[in-house]
């Protein structure tokens, strides 16, 4: 095993594999490094011309690439060729809930993973370093330590859990200046030469106080118990919002109240129309179902109350405009300000725009969107993936702009279901004068100003108040 890194190869393209070795090649530009994909389309916009043209949009992320692109970072499709050169592979591929079979709608989906396995095997011909970039669910290394020992030409595989703590929005933020790196590795020797060369790497930029180096079954429990943590913050304001609703108290200034508390701690007491994301419910039911799979019901049940609790935050937001529009929003126009699952991003997996857009549809409103980063195309996909009515009918009840203000001419209500800072600064009179009397305003992310709208006229809620 070669002590120091001087090739990096990463299997999967996406949010993180992409940001991630960005990253590690703009800050280490001694160390080459190839990302790898089998989506052609998504490896040919990862190699535009135009770094604004890259397939994901995070701030801050076309500049590092338009530097370290054709220097020391490479976007190929060549999966064999890259493992074969590298001493380190990543492993940052999708781990989506599976949708067949045992553990449907639960477990985590190993077939991307186990197929990397496979191919770093089959390939590998001298001994390599093997990451598990992508969250997975505990224990899972020793799957893949089984088929590399197994399908391998006889060489040695060091597996190490390296989980990825960014957040969608703020991605290249959260890699340049993590809170910690956690590396995960066997107590052998071999075990933790291997941990020390991937703790080279990021020493390269990040404190080594901050690296923290732990058994590998810790380092992928951690991932998931970080994101069960995070997740169940929102669940629980939001489980409070509602009270506060009912009771006159306003759950910015509770949460306010509870953040200074330094016990609890400020962050993460947003409340809103509900958590969204690849990664939160995805990895919170894992969570719940290796916790069954152990027998631990009550610690099952524990953790899907989180989910229960985002998915009512959700259903009651999309009732409560029903209701409130006179408990009809048949053929009624209501605008969506935003359809990504939070801003800073054109991210839209789980986004809880989709569940409302859906319920409402239900309800035979024609919805109209509006969102910066977001096209119609991926819009449209996002609610044929639920599988409530074809996808002709969504394209017939769904309209999308590229002005936010005529996406608002004649609507009955405007959502705000992404928090995009632009949508603070609009003329909101003039979004006032051309919508249909009276103009409501429901506010999923607390990001307006209740008395300015009020003022102006609009009927203006918002979660929690
Ligand atoms: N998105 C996030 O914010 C985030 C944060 C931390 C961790 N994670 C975890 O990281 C992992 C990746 O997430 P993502 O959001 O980047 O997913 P993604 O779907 O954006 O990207 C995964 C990529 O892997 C590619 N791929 C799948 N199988 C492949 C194979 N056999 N060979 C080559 N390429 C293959 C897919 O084509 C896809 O482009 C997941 O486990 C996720 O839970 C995600």
């Amino acid at each position: 095993m070669k002590s120091k890194i001087t090739k990096i190869c990463c299997i999967g393209a996406g949010y993180v594999g992409g940001p991630t070795m960005a990253v590690i090649a703009q800050k280490c530009p001694d160390i080459q490094v190839t990302v790898v994909d089998l989506n052609t389309e998504r490896i040919a916009a990862w190699n535009s011309e135009n770094t604004d043209d890259i397939p994901i949009y995070e701030p801050g992320l076309s500049t590092i690439v338009a530097e370290a692109r054709g220097r020391n970072l490479f976007f190929s499709t060549d999966v064999e060729l890259a493992i074969d050169e590298a001493d380190v592979i990543f492993i940052s591929v999708n781990t989506p809930t599976k949708t067949y079979g045992k553990g449907k709608g639960m477990a985590a989906d190993l077939k991307y993973i186990e197929l990397c396995a496979r191919e770093i095997a089959k390939v590998a011909k001298d001994n390599k370093i093997v990451v598990e970039k992508s969250t997975l669910p505990v224990r899972t290394a020793e799957a893949i330590k089984s088929i590399l020992n197994n399908t391998g030409n006889g060489v040695q595989f060091q597996i190490l859990s390296n989980p990825e703590f960014l957040a969608e929005g703020t991605a290249v933020t959260d890699l340049l200046h993590p809170d910690r790196i956690l590396i995960g590795g066997d107590p052998t020797p071999e075990g933790q030469t291997a941990i020390q060369a991937l703790v080279e790497v990021y020493a390269n930029w990040v404190a080594v106080e901050k690296i923290v180096t732990t058994n590998i079954w810790s380092s992928e429990l951690s991932k998931l118990t970080a994101n069960a943590f995070l997740a169940q913050r929102i669940s629980s304001i939001n489980a409070i919002s509602e009270l506060c609703e009912k009771t006159g108290a306003n759950v910015n200034e509770v949460a306010r109240a509870i953040g200074m508390d330094s016990r609890i701690g400020s962050k993460f007491l947003k409340a809103s129309v509900g958590f969204g994301g690849s990664c939160f419910q995805k990895d919170i039911l894992n969570l719940v179902y290796i916790a069954k799979s152990y027998g631990m019901n009550e610690i099952a049940d524990y953790w899907d109350q989180v989910i229960i609790m985002n998915n009512h935050q959700k259903k009651r937001f999309a009732d409560n405009i029903v209701q409130t529009l006179y408990n009809t929003v048949a053929d009624k126009k209501i605008t969506f300000l935003g359809w990504a699952f939070k801003k800073d991003t054109n991210d839209t997996r789980e986004s809880a725009a989709i569940y409302i857009a859906n319920d409402l549809i239900n309800e035979q409103a024609k919805i109209a969107v509006y969102d910066p980063k977001v096209p119609r195309k991926k819009m449209l996909a996002d609610l044929d993936y639920l599988e409530t009515r074809s996808y002709k009918a969504n394209a017939k009840n769904l309209d999308t702009f590229e002005n936010p203000y005529e996406a608002c001419e004649n609507a009955h209500a405007v959502a705000i279901l992404t928090e995009w800072d632009e949508f603070i600064t609009y003329n909101w009179q003039k979004i006032y004068d051309a919508m249909q009397k009276p103009a409501f305003v429901f506010d999923g992310r607390n990001l307006l100003n209740k008395s300015e709208l009020e003022a102006i006229g609009f009927i203006y809620q918002a979660i929690g108040s």
